[in-house]
């Protein structure tokens, strides 16, 4: 009797040390990748536009399949750039490479006449505010969470960039409001709510370069509306590069950049793209057939 109580602690050990070895591991893994390269004389910026000059990446350097291949273009300060093309296309890597979360593997990525290499990476996170596909909210106060963008803003600027960003409703219904903490207590939010508050946080930043990767793929109708009414005004004078799916969301740009593979295979505008009847003007058809198809649905429904 007395030996199995030691016995089933001793099992409990063995079970714990695998986790133990599984986060030791994890955490070397982190611990042993090489430190982002920083430039000893940071240099500034001449304006906000963001070019890609011949910009080549890979994920893993040992690796064939190459992300990025070849891609120059250059979106200019005031304008709307989107990227749209087919999934895998490498539309988030380029959006992510402008932060800098990446370094090009060939080639360069400017802002104004200036490497990203070359400006230091506190500046450059200052000049850069974006919404991803994967939203990260951190384990603290929804005020908290907005005001990440900036240390010093004040609750009544968090309430505003709250209500900007549509999302002030949902949070005076939380038991704490603002106070309430993430992921602490049984609070947990919507995809589109997640979404909303990091939207909150870039206007809250209203840095000059805004990378805005499916910004509202999260939202109802209308939502979305709401959302595209915040981010037209949060979008004025900036440099704006926008990826969506839904190509109503990005006809009005200034440019469109068709990514395939890797690689840019159009640009233009979306009247100049549609009549060129190439890989746009087949995407936009079947975007427009799909629409048709659904609102044939609802008559049907309601015959
Ligand atoms: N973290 C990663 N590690 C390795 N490969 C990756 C990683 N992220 C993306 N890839 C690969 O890079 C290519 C481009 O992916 P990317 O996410 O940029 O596509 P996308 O155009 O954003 O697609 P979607 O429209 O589905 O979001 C894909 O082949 C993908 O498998
Ligand atoms: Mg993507």
């Amino acid at each position: 009797m007395s030996l199995a109580a030691p016995f089933t602690k001793l099992m409990y050990v063995s079970s714990l040390g695998k986790q133990v070895a599984d986060g030791i591991e994890r955490m070397d893994k982190i611990l042993d990748e090489p430190p982002l390269a920083e430039t000893s004389s940071p240099a500034a910026v001449t304006g906000y536009g963001v070019t890609f000059e011949n910009v080549k990446f890979t994920y893993n350097a040992a690796d064939e399949a190459v992300a990025i291949s070849d891609v120059s273009f250059t979106a200019k300060q005031g304008e709307v750039t989107a990227l749209v093309g087919p999934s895998g296309g490498g539309k988030s890597t380029l959006a992510n490479l402008i932060p800098r979360f990446y370094d090009v593997a060939e080639g360069a990525v400017k802002i104004g006449n200036t490497d990203i290499r070359e400006l230091s990476s506190e500046y450059l996170m200052s000049i850069v505010s974006f919404v991803f596909q994967d939203v990260f909210l951190f384990k603290q106060s929804i005020a908290g969470n907005i005001g990440v963008g900036d240390k010093n803003a004040t609750r009544e600027q968090i309430v505003a960039a709250a209500k900007a960003a549509q999302c002030h409703e949902f949070i005076e219904k939380l038991p704490q409001g603002y106070d309430t903490v993430i992921g602490g207590g049984g609070v947990h939010l919507s995809g589109g709510e997640r979404q909303r508050i990091v939207i909150a946080r870039a206007v809250l930043k209203d840095a000059p370069i805004l990378v805005l990767d499916e910004a509202t793929a999260f939202a109802d109708p209308e939502n979305e509306q709401k959302i595209q009414f915040a981010l037209s005004e949060l979008m004025k004078n900036k440099t704006v590069i926008i990826i969506a799916h839904r190509l109503s969301t990005i006809r009005g740009a200034d440019k469109i950049v068709v990514m395939d593979k890797g690689r840019v295979a159009e640009t233009g505008t979306h009247d100049a793209l549609v009549t060129r009847s190439g890989r746009y003007a087949r995407m936009w058809e079947q975007y427009v057939s799909a629409m048709d198809w659904s609102i044939a649905g609802k008559e049907a429904a309601n015959v």
